[in-house]
């Protein structure tokens, strides 16, 4: 059985001029101790479904669909049962976490919280898996002391990580965890994700908009488009030989992990991505798709079989079958 599993979800906010459909008929599966990651530019979706998976949505937002992990439905899960899962079986590393800490509480107090008020520990226990944390992050235990101001910006990411890690979650998901750094740093941080989700058996979820970094960390890949998954499989094979258009574009724009030449100058996406309260009909990328035929404004898409383990959600990978 899958650690995750999510069946036909969607996630639409009802705001004053009418709904945005952010997130649309995502179905995914994610095995004990694999790494998914999920790209796509800004506005497609990412982060509304990242937050999907333990309901961490505002209440404007309906979703829909099903998200089983390990089995059970967190959509239908009582509120008692929820807390639990979230932290002490699956955690989220925010966008833009770092600038969440709290300025006013030591980093040592903001790691224990989690277990402490799950009761995996008592105070005395808790600040030595708080050392080993850090420990585990890079960081000296004596940072336990020290106050956010005090931490540069990849030492606050890697306490967040810290953070995600201590209550042994079975998955974690890391929403563009390393955007806010520089190239080094990015880096180093990347390296760190890589190596404790190996060395502990981790599910990995990593968002990001670099197709680089995610095939770099996650051995599958799900490109995400106006809601939609366009392209789910292998990262190699997805990074390397994309099937469709957009996520050869994506690839394109992000030749090299951490290459900031890449960064400044993104080649081969044009025009912007679409308002989804104002969605293109058919297969919603056809406004800015260099291999757009006739059908594609009417198109019913769907995710065809792209090769092994592979699916694309264009025409041309569906005539190919
Ligand atoms: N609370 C909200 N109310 C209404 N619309 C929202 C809300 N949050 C996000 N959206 C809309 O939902 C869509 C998806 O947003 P989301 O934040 O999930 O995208 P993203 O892929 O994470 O983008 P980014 O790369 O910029 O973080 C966008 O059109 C966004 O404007
Ligand atoms: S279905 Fe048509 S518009 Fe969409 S990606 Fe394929 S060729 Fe382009
Ligand atoms: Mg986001």
């Amino acid at each position: 059985m899958s650690l995750l599993e999510l069946d036909d979800v969607s996630v639409t906010y009802r705001i004053a001029s009418g709904e945005v459909p952010a997130v649309r008929g995502v179905s995914l599966k994610l095995a004990a101790g694999a790494a998914l990651g999920v790209a796509g530019e800004s506005g497609s979706g990412k982060s509304t479904l990242a937050m999907s998976l333990l309901r961490l949505l505002p209440a404007d937002a309906r979703v829909t669909g099903k998200i089983l992990l390990d089995g059970e439905d967190v959509l239908t899960m009582k509120w008692g049962r929820l807390r639990a899962v979230r932290w002490a079986e699956a955690s989220i590393v925010f966008q833009g976490a770092q600038h969440g800490l709290n300025p006013v509480r030591r980093i040592g107090d903001q790691i224990a919280e989690p277990l402490l008020v799950h009761g995996l520990a008592k105070p005395e226990g808790a600040r030595k898996r708080v050392a080993e944390l850090l420990d585990q992050v890079g960081l000296p235990s004596w940072r336990a002391r020290s106050y956010p101001h005090e931490l540069s910006g990849g030492q606050r990411q890697r306490v967040m990580i810290a953070m995600a890690l201590a209550c042994e979650p079975r998955l974690i998901i890391a929403d563009e965890p390393t955007t806010a750094l520089d190239v080094m740093v990015q880096a180093q941080v990347l390296t760190l994700i890589k190596e404790l989700v190996a060395s502990q058996d981790i599910s990995l979820i990593m968002i990001s908009h670099d197709l680089s970094v995610l095939a770099d960390v996650c051995g599958q890949l799900a490109v995400m488009y106006a809601g939609r998954i366009v392209e789910n499989g292998p990262s190699h094979e997805v990074f390397h030989d994309a099937r469709h258009p957009y996520s050869k574009a994506l690839a394109a724009a992000f030749p090299t992990v951490g290459d900031p030449v890449s960064r400044m100058a993104p080649k081969g996406l044009g025009g912007d991505p679409p308002d989804p309260m104002r969605l293109p009909g058919g297969c919603s990328f056809h406004p800015r798709c260099p291999v757009a035929v006739e059908a594609c404004p009417t198109l019913d898409v769907e995710l065809w079989s792209a090769g092994a383990g592979r699916t694309a959600a264009c025409v041309h990978v569906k005539e190919a079958s």
